[in-house]
């Protein structure tokens, strides 16, 4: 499977015009994806259709030296923004297009997290600040946009917010002491729990604040930062089949709700711990994680900065059928509102 989708991409970049194709990206990323597909044999682009997607279903798609890290690789930036413009980062971005387009995810933004940039850095940041010092930090199990709603639910105050990510996408253009990427499945979390627990975590009484990264920004566009009241932690999808929205430090009982609805998160807190477990992702790899199934976090990233630090790009997947249409930005086909 790397190996097809890896031949795709660089012959993509070995193209003419390759250098218009990649300043596309920031206009209509899915064309772009598609793209670099028409490079491929219909029978085999049908074939890692189906593969990927299989794979998606456990909750987590590696690739492994599916794109070229090391050619002409600059120090690691020190910020979210913006992408040192290189090969490694052209390759990482065009195989996480090509991958989202296999999955039949559009790729994503949030205007109000990091201005709303498609691809962000996730390195260890200089300085004092909130973000810089968790960027260096290790993170407990979590999803991204906590509090944006499950795909066919409404946020009661802000109808047009769109739903948090389908898929969380990971690229590592370098990670020279392997620190993990900790993956925790919500199976194995449930399963860890009583009936009665959850039982709780479906019922609508959380109160569920907006994580650090989306603070300003939705700050900026709904004039708080983001949180909802009322909502569940739990989705029921089917018999024994859950989405689930969790983060230890966003997601608290309701002001008005029983006291097993706080044992219920403790619960689910401990089962995070027990059964986290640590995937590695080398130079050159792609992980997309199932944003609805599998929590994820990490260990600590330790004090380097640039240079030779670990360099992450990371990018949001979101079924096509999942996106009302008024859910983005005027004039953008990928940003996603607030
Ligand atoms: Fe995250």
């Amino acid at each position: 499977m790397e190996v097809e989708i890896r031949q795709a991409v660089d012959k993509t970049l070995a193209q003419t015009d390759a250098d218009q194709w990649v300043a596309r990206i920031d206009q209509d990323p899915a064309a772009i994806g598609e793209h670099v597909l028409q490079h491929l044999d219909a029978s085999v682009r049908s074939t890692l259709e189906k593969s990927t997607r299989g794979q998606l279903t456990n909750g987590l798609l590696h690739l492994k030296g599916v794109f070229d890290a090391a050619t002409g690789l600059p120090d690691s930036p020190k910020g979210f923004a913006p992408l040192p413009i290189c090969l490694p980062v052209n390759a990482a971005r065009l195989t996480v297009l090509a991958v989202n387009q296999l999955l039949g995810h559009a790729p994503v933004s949030y205007g109000s997290e990091n201005d709303g940039h498609l691809f962000v850095n996730l390195v260890a940041m200089p300085g004092q600040g909130r973000s810089a010092e968790k960027s260096t930090k290790g993170m407990r199990g979590h999803t991204d946009a906590v509090s944006f709603p499950f795909p066919g639910q409404q946020d009661s105050r802000h109808p047009r917010i769109a739903p948090s990510p389908d898929a969380v996408c990971l690229a590592a253009l370098r990670n020279p002491d392997d620190i993990a990427t900790m993956v925790i499945p919500l199976r194995q979390i449930l399963s860890r729990l009583d009936e009665a627990d959850i039982e709780q975590l479906k019922k609508d009484q959380f109160l569920i604040t907006c994580q650090g990264t989306f603070k300003d920004g939705t700050i900026a566009v709904l004039g708080d930062a983001h949180q909802v009241e009322d909502v569940s932690v739990l989705l029921s999808r089917g018999v024994n089949d859950f989405w689930v929205r969790f983060s230890h430090s966003n997601v608290a009982p309701s002001y008005t709700a029983p006291e097993a609805t706080e044992q219920a998160l403790v619960k689910v807190a401990q089962a995070c711990e027990e059964v986290a477990h640590p995937i590695v992702l080398g130079a050159g790899d792609i992980v997309i994680l199932d944003n609805r199934t599998m929590l994820h976090g990490r260990s600590e990233v330790g004090k380097e900065v640039g240079g030779n630090a670990r360099w992450l790009l990371r990018s949001y997947g979101l079924a096509s059928d999942n996106i009302p249409k008024t859910a983005f930005h005027e004039g953008s086909s990928f940003k996603l509102w607030p």
